[in-house]
């Protein structure tokens, strides 16, 4: 895929290019286990993502292992690795894509004077030697090469044209000039493109990219002023997540695009009815709400509250409303279902949410619901959804919650006796908190001993009513690393169990050490 404009269309066409898989999963407690990443990889690919960032292949096995099988099983977009500016990274960054469809390795070296003198302690001239040397190496090994100026938004304009000239000789076909710390204006950045492409005798081999983030609240629009300065490409995460306070929003980019084509005579290849799914996966599997109010994909994005906008939308909808819920997939009616339900009208429902399940995961999720919709009236798209999510979230589980029984009040001590699963093996164990999630979380400890510390702990419901599934979310921290997990149920304190256990199982997959205590009953 090229960013020349589509056949009969007079806009420019920007290419997608997703990093919620490296960006987004950098950041501290988003990460997701090798399911959760194919999961949200194959969602990108079907909505129209150009480009998927599967990782970075020499941080760990786990992220060579991702992107290797993304790069195995994604039809449409291009799959890159990201590579220090570092031959061993490179070259396992080419192992890593080398069996995708469309391969690109994604290489970056610092270039302000900052990071220069810092963290590289490199001079100007040893790092234009390291960009003509390691964007040959990774050219020798795909065609496709992406070349990124880490910081570029305080590297003096001079030395940044050098660089990029000579990213391009080496063969570079991207070039991206991220704004690494969120730090540059729109009027800036936009100017700074419009420089280089100037200036580099080459640029117009390559297409230019922008990657921004969130610091000051300006990473959209920053990506969009990129444009007017000649950037055909933009790197953003599904929400937002991101190093720090973010990067740009895939869906917020997307939009601004489509909706305001009379300013912005862009076009890209994204289906947006499929961008609240996407929210929702990416929240499931990093855990990682999403604020109420967020743009497009919060909660609120399309409710009217003041009783003046009421009657204007009652009147006519584009008094208020700037694009429609469902240009962006969100369902008219969410009331959906309830016990009487059947399979068919359940997997009529799953395809409308947009899941595509495998039998077995059909036949688990089917359970819940009938399970779910025993316990709860009204049965929401919402409940639906939390309820799939969780089940995909938890197929690989190590540790799963069997029984939960809890005695509270004002009475004290609270008391939880609870029954896992650990392994295949089912142990029992009965303890004392300071409340019933306290207790719940002791006896979880005493099953299953670990050093994590539990960082945060959080509950909101999941719709309206007294019967609301809560939904409860997790961070736990071991050896460095923090991880988040979520769960509904329509007790809280079983959604709490569930969301400690998943963040645990999460540290487990990562190769953390836990050990089941007391013997099978
Ligand atoms: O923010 C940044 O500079 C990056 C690079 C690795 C592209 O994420
Ligand atoms: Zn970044």
């Amino acid at each position: 895929m090229t960013a020349s404009s589509a056949a009969g269309s007079s806009k420019d066409r920007v290419l997608i290019f997703d990093t919620t898989l490296r960006d987004g999963e950098q950041c501290p407690g988003a990460t997701m286990t090798l399911e959760e990443k194919l999961e949200v990889a194959d969602l990108l690919d079907a909505m129209g993502v150009d480009i998927i960032e599967a990782g970075f292949p020499i941080a760990s096995n786990g992220d060579f292992e991702a992107v290797s099988l993304i790069a195995k099983r994604i039809k449409n977009a291009t799959v890159a690795g990201l590579a220090r500016a570092i031959s061993a990274d490179i070259a396992r960054a080419g192992e890593a894509v080398r069996h995708a469809a469309r391969p690109r390795i994604h290489t970056f070296v610092s270039t302000s004077p900052i990071h220069l003198a810092h963290q590289m302690r490199k001079t100007e001239e040893e790092v234009l030697e390291i960009i003509t040397k390691t964007v040959t190496q990774a050219r020798n090994l795909v065609d496709n090469i992406e070349w990124s100026a880490m910081d570029a938004t305080r590297t003096p304009i001079d030395y940044l044209c050098r660089c990029v000239d000579a990213a391009i000789k080496a063969g570079a076909t991207t070039i991206n000039l991220p704004d690494t710390v969120g730090y540059a204006t729109p009027d800036e950045y936009r100017a700074m493109f419009k420089a280089v492409r100037e200036r580099v005798p080459n640029a117009d081999k390559a297409i230019f990219s922008a990657h921004c983030h969130n610091d000051l609240g300006l990473a959209v629009a920053n990506s969009l002023a990129a444009l007017e300065g000649g950037a055909r490409q933009i790197e953003c995460t599904l929400n937002g997540i991101g190093e720090r306070a973010g990067n740009a929003a895939l869906e917020e980019v997307v939009m601004a695009i489509k909706t305001r084509g009379d300013v912005l005579p862009y076009e890209t290849g994204i289906e947006a009815t499929m961008l609240t799914r996407a929210s929702k996966l990416a929240s499931a599997a990093t855990s990682f709400p999403v604020q109420y109010n967020k743009a497009i994909v919060g909660r609120n994005a399309f409710a009217h509250e003041s009783g003046i906008h009421q009657d204007g939308m009652l009147k006519n909808a584009q008094t208020y409303e700037i694009m429609t819920p469902e240009s962006v997939g969100v369902s008219k009616t969410s009331l959906v279902m309830g016990k009487h339900s059947g399979r068919a009208a359940f997997r009529n429902k799953l395809e409308e949410l947009g899941y595509s399940l495998s039998d077995n995961q059909f036949q688990d999720a089917f359970e819940r619901f009938k399970d779910l919709a025993d316990r709860k009236k009204h049965v929401y798209d919402e409940d639906i959804e939390a309820l799939v999510d969780q089940n995909i979230a938890t197929a690989h589980d190590r540790i799963k919650l069997v029984s939960l029984s809890i005695v509270a009040g004002t009475r004290g001590p609270q008391r939880a006796t609870m029954r896992l699963q650990v392994d295949g093996k089912t142990v029992i164990e009965e303890q004392e908190g300071n409340g019933p999630v306290d207790a719940t979380f002791n006896a979880i400890k005493a099953l299953v001993p670990h050093e994590a510390v539990l960082e945060l702990y959080q509950v909101h419901a999941v719709t309206e009513g007294t019967d609301a599934q809560a939904e409860v979310s997790v961070r736990l921290s071991a050896d460095g690393r923090s991880v988040t997990a979520r769960a509904a149920d329509p007790d809280t304190l079983v959604a709490s169990a569930q969301a400690y256990l998943g963040a645990l199982n999460k540290l487990l997959s990562r190769g953390a050490r836990l050990h089941a205590q007391h013997a099978a009953e």
